[in-house]
C-alpha cells in the first residue's frame, strides 16, 4: 500500500510521527512536493539501507534532468525558456557537485586536515561568542552564531585569510540568508567576486585548502566553473552546517538533563554529535535518485526513470534499530545512523562536519552556561522544507559569561 506524504507545519516541527505512521503501513510510500515532483519516498530502514547502496539507484545528473522534464510533460507542463534555463543551471550545479566538490572534499578534507584546521574553528567560535557578550536581552542564535560561524568556517576550509573572514561570512549570509531573489542574485555576485580574486590568487601556489585544491584539478576548466564549484561548496557547507547547529542547540534546551550531561562533562561533546545527528539531523530525506532500469524496493516496483528519496530521519527514528527512538539520549550509542548517507554518496564532510560541530557547540556552552531559549519550545519557528530540518530564528537568552 502506498501513502502520499502531506507536508504541513506539523510535518515541518517534527517529521518523526508521521515517518513512523508510514512506515507501519508500508517500506514505500509517494512524496509529492510544492512544486510538482513526484518521488518514490523509502521509509523502511532495510530498504533504505540497500537502496542508498544500490548502483540501479543513480545520481547521474542528466538522468535526474531527464526525469523532472518527463514529470512535467505528463502533467501537462510546458517549460518555457526560463524553466529551460533553470534546469539547465540545476544540472550543472548537481554535476559539479556530485563529481568535482566530492572529489576535492574527499581527497582534501581527511581527519588529519579537520585536526589541523580545529584551531582556527575556535578561534572563529570564540570571537563570535566575545563580541555577543554586551547583549543583554534576547538574541536570535541563528543570525548572531550559527549562520557567521558556519560562513566562516566555511571561508576557511575554502583558504580565505582569517582577517576576511567578516567580510565573506557577511556576503555569503546576505546571499543564503536573503528571501528575494533579487537581493540574492545580487548577494551572489559579491560573493563570486571574492572567491574570484581567491581563485587568482591560488593559481600556481599550493595551500591546504579546498580552493588551491580545486584550481589543482581544474585542467581546462575556465575560471566561471572553478567559481560555480566554490559557490556550490559554500552552500552545501553552510546549509547543512547552520540547520544542524542551531537545531541541536534547540534540542539540547529542550531536554535540560541532556544538556547538564554536556556542561558537567564537555568531553562526550565528540559522541553527543552523533546522538544528535540521529534525533534531529538536517536532511529529513536524501538527495534525489534515478532508477536506470525497473526493480523492486520494498515490495515496489520502481519504473526505470522513476525518482526516489530516502527518508534519512525515519531509519534514525526507527525504533527496531534505536530503541525508545524519539528520546533524545546522549549516553545511546547511535553509530550506524543514517545522517550523513550511506554508500557511494556517504558524506564525504564528515571529519570537517563532526569537528566543526562540536567546537561549536562546546565554545557555546562553556562560555554561555546558562544560555536558555527565550520563547517556549513549541513556538520556534521552522522552515517550511520537506527536505532540510532547520529553525528560521532561535531566539535565546545568553544569560552571562
Ligand atoms: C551536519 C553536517 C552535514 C551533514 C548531516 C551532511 C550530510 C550529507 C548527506 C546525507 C549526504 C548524502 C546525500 C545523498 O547522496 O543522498 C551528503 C553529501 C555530501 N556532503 Fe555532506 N553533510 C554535512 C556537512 C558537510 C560538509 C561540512 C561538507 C564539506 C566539507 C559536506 C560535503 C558533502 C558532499 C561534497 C556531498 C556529496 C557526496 C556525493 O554526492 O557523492 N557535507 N552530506
Amino acid at each position: 500500500m502506498t501513502a502520499l506524504l502531506r507536508v504541513d507545519d506539523d510535518f515541518v516541527r517534527d517529521p518523526f510521527p508521521r515517518f513512523d505512521e508510514l512506515r507501519a503501513q508500508g517500506p514505500v510510500h509517494v512524496l509529492r512536493t510544492r512544486d510538482g515532483a513526484r518521488y518514490w519516498l523509502v521509509v523502511g530502514s532495510e530498504e533504505i539501507r540497500s537502496g542508498l547502496r544500490d548502483t540501479r539507484l543513480s545520481k547521474d545528473p542528466d538522468l535526474l534532468a531527464a526525469a523532472r522534464v518527463r514529470q512535467r510533460c505528463e502533467h501537462g507542463v510546458v517549460d518555457g525558456p526560463a524553466a529551460e534555463a533553470a534546469l539547465r543551471e540545476l544540472t550543472s550545479f548537481l554535476r559539479s557537485f556530485t563529481y568535482e566538490v566530492r572529489e576535492v572534499v574527499k581527497e582534501t578534507l581527511s581527519g588529519r586536515h579537520a585536526a589541523r584546521h580545529a584551531p582556527r574553528v575556535a578561534a572563529i567560535a570564540d570571537e563570535l561568542l566575545d563580541g555577543l557578550a554586551a547583549v543583554s536581552g534576547p538574541v536570535d542564535l541563528v543570525a548572531s552564531y550559527s549562520m557567521p560561524f558556519a560562513t566562516r568556517v566555511s571561508g576557511s576550509l575554502l583558504g580565505v585569510a582569517p582577517d576576511e573572514l567578516a567580510e565573506f561570512g557577511a556576503r555569503v549570509s546576505a546571499w543564503l540568508g536573503s528571501d528575494s531573489a533579487e537581493a540574492r542574485a545580487t548577494a551572489r555576485r559579491r560573493v563570486s567576486a571574492l572567491l574570484d580574486e581567491l581563485i587568482a590568487a591560488r593559481c600556481g601556489r599550493e595551500a591546504d585548502d579546498v580552493v588551491s585544491a580545486l584550481v589543482g584539478k581544474a585542467g581546462t576548466a575556465g575560471r566561471e566553473s572553478l567559481v560555480r564549484a566554490c559557490l556550490i561548496f559554500v552552500m552545501i557547507t553552510v546549509e547543512t552546517v547552520v540547520s544542524f547547529l542551531a537545531t541541536a542547540v534547540h534540542a539540547l534546551l529542550s531536554h535540560p538533563e541532556q544538556l547538564r550531561l554536556l556542561r558537567d562533562e564537555p568531553e562526550r561533546t565528540g559522541a553527543a554529535i552523533d546522538e544528535l545527528l540521529r534525533f534531529t539531523g538536517p536532511h529529513n530525506v536524501s538527495a534525489q535518485r534515478c532508477a536506470t532500469e525497473d526493480l523492486e524496493l520494498g515490495g515496489q516496483h520502481i519504473a526505470e526513470g522513476d525518482l526516489v528519496v530516502f527518508a534519512l530521519g525515519a531509519a534514525n527514528h526507527d525504533a527496531a534499530t534505536y530503541p525508545d527512538p524519539h528520546r533524545l539520549d546522549l549516553d545511546r550509542d547511535a553509530t550506524g545512523h543514517l545522517a550523513f548517507g550511506a554508500g557511494r554518496h556517504y558524506c564525504p564532510g564528515t571529519h570537517q562536519a563532526r569537528s566543526a560541530l562540536a567546537t561549536g557547540i562546546a565554545a557555546l556552552l562553556r562560555r554561555y552556561p546558562g544560555l536558555r531559549l527565550a520563547v517556549p519550545a513549541g513556538e520556534v519557528s521552522w522552515v517550511p522544507s520537506e527536505l532540510l530540518r532547520s529553525v528560521r530564528a532561535l531566539p535565546v537568552h545568553l544569560a552571562g559569561g
